[in-house]
């Protein structure tokens, strides 16, 4: 097997210069270009639908920081460490927490507006793994969108930001391809008209990844469409590393559709269980008592494994959210948005349980990145979801995505000005050019969901490594489903690797053959490169980082 060294796609048509190319338009990609339009000559926004269509509108929960009253950094600190389970860069997690409040209370002075109290406090909720209220949120359960409203009103303001819409990034341009280059520029593909229509070439000094994450992989996922891993894909066919892509964190409380149902599926926010709603299995019983002192609100991974759990014993492909005693103006005033959602797909939670189950949602690891947001490669940068900063570690604390994007976002745009090297040209491309049939995702998203989902073992690794092989063989089409589905391929095959060397449960990683922690041999990082379109996994071993070893 060979996974292609870049995407065949035809020779660039157009060809347009800028400073810095910003990849995404979610909060990370527009707090980026917003910070560094008045540091650098020009800035170019390119996303792969239209300015709105990513990841950061559809988040429900909120923003964490340690904004109430009471409420430090240090014990936001404290929860993301444990959430993380050693596997958290604690220098990362520091700087994510205390830069944390003054960045929101510049995203409220930017325009967005978040909910507030009767007194005029900021209304502050809770979620799983936070031991105080520190959960900022918008329109009820809104934020993601109020915040996506704000940003791409204040993007539109700014006239001297460039914005390409339908612009799918194709690969980076290096000035050279032995593992000495820079970033000398990026393809796109535009589905636009006139000039900028089809292939073509941004010459640029600096690119800025914030592409989000790699939910399609899965069979069931609380990302959109998009989210196919365009970023890591190509930062990884560039020679940076990724860190980290064995945790994968599965939401607890998906709804469930059914078994037929594909793709997007209906996000049932924590902050519902943070409002008193408890989960129950199909006699009843409240099954996260007992299980862990936050009970229905402990972090992520402990609740999707109990809910796994109860599922397999109860021979049923779901549990239940009860969330019937929150009475219908609570409802309406506090999720408006799930409510609707709720009543759309035929049930009304006012009155009736919600069958939920977990369903993949957020990628914790990704380009690695150091504090400054700088990966491995000159020039090239990443935030957010699509980067590894290592404030997640193995299992993401609720609400930290939108705040590490934030905050990471404003870090880039510190350095970025004072690193921006000449423009360079692109040498010649080497790498050898390939496409994967874009009609092999469905089997591709059944192997991952099947054999590299909530709970995993060697045996159902070994078998999807093969199976992914043999689709990665498989020559598709030049065009937008072959491109997504190559970087589907590329990345599954990456993670199930990454998640066959684990030999341990840790987070949100779960082996039915390794059911314990194992910090003697797993306490760092599996590092993933690709060479020769072969990939590799390296250890880089680090202290447990969530106090475990102090505690023994
Ligand atoms: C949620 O609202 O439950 C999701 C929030 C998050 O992913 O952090």
């Amino acid at each position: 097997m060979s996974i292609p060294e870049r995407l065949a796609a035809g020779e660039p048509g157009w060809t347009t210069d800028a400073d810095v190319v910003v990849v995404g338009s979610g909060i990370a990609g527009l707090i980026a270009a917003l910070r560094l339009r008045d540091r650098v000559g020009t800035v170019l926004v390119v996303t792969k639908d239209v300015l709105s269509a990513g990841s950061t509108q559809w988040a429900q929960g909120g923003i964490a920081a340690a904004l109430g009253p009471g409420d430090t950094p240090a014990q936001h600190e404290h929860d993301t460490l444990i959430a993380g389970a050693g596997a958290c860069d604690p220098a990362a997690v520091r700087v994510l927490v205390t830069e944390g409040p003054e960045a929101v209370r510049e995203l409220i002075a930017l325009g967005a507006n978040f909910d507030h109290s009767a007194d005029g406090e900021l209304s502050l909720t809770r979620e799983g793994g936070h031991h105080r209220d520190r959960i900022a949120h918008a329109g009820g359960d809104a934020t993601g969108a109020e915040i996506q409203r704000a940003l791409v009103a204040a993007i539109k303001a700014a006239p001297d930001i460039e914005v390409v819409e339908h612009a799918l990034a194709v690969d980076l341009l290096l000035s050279a391809y032995d593992g000495t280059g820079a970033v000398a520029g990026i393809t796109l593909h535009v589905m636009g008209e006139g000039q900028r229509d089809g292939v073509g070439a941004v010459r640029c000094r600096a690119v800025v990844l914030a592409s989000g994450g790699l939910g399609q992989v899965f069979s069931q996922t609380t990302n959109p469409a998009v989210s196919t891993g365009d970023g890591m894909a190509l930062a990884l066919r560039a020679g940076a590393v990724l860190r980290d892509l064995e945790f994968v964190q599965f939401h607890p409380t998906v709804m469930y559709l059914g078994p037929d149902s594909r793709g997007q599926q209906p996000l049932i926010s924590e902050a519902v269980r943070g409002e008193g709603a408890v989960l129950v299995d199909f006699a009843g019983n409240r099954f996260m008592q007992g299980v862990h002192e936050l009970a229905d609100l402990a972090p992520r991974d402990v609740v999707a494994k109990a809910i796994t759990r109860r599922m397999h014993e109860e021979g049923q492909p779901h549990m239940w959210l009860d969330a019937r005693h929150l009475g219908a103006a609570f409802w309406e005033r506090r999720f408006p948005t799930i409510l609707a959602t709720c009543r759309s797909h035929g049930i009304d939670p006012v009155t009736e349980l919600i069958p939920v189950a977990p369903a993949c949602h957020y990628a914790s690891g990704g380009v690695a990145t150091d504090l400054w947001g700088r990966s491995s490669v000159p020039g090239l940068y990443a935030t957010g979801e699509v980067a590894c900063s290592g404030v997640h570690g193995a299992n993401r604390l609720a609400s930290n995505s939108l705040l590490e994007g934030l905050v990471f976002s404003r870090r880039i745009a510190e350095v970025l000005p004072d690193e921006l090297a000449h423009q360079t040209d692109a040498a010649p491309d080497p790498r050898t050019p390939g496409v994967v049939a874009a009609d092999v995702r469905g089997a591709l998203q059944a192997t991952m969901t099947e054999r590299v989902g909530v709970l995993r073992s060697a045996t159902g690794l070994d078998l999807a490594a093969t199976e992914l092989a043999a689709l990665a063989d498989k020559d598709g089409e030049i065009g937008t489903g072959g491109w997504e589905t190559t970087n589907l391929v590329t990345l599954s095959c990456a993670l199930t690797d990454a998640a066959r060397h684990r030999e341990e449960t840790r987070g949100s990683h779960w082996r039915e053959d390794f059911p314990e922690r194992d910090d003697a041999h797993f306490a760092g990082h599996f590092d993933v490169t690709m060479t020769g379109g072969r990939i590799e996994v390296a250890f880089r071993s680090a202290p447990a980082s969530d106090g475990a070893e102090e505690r023994r």
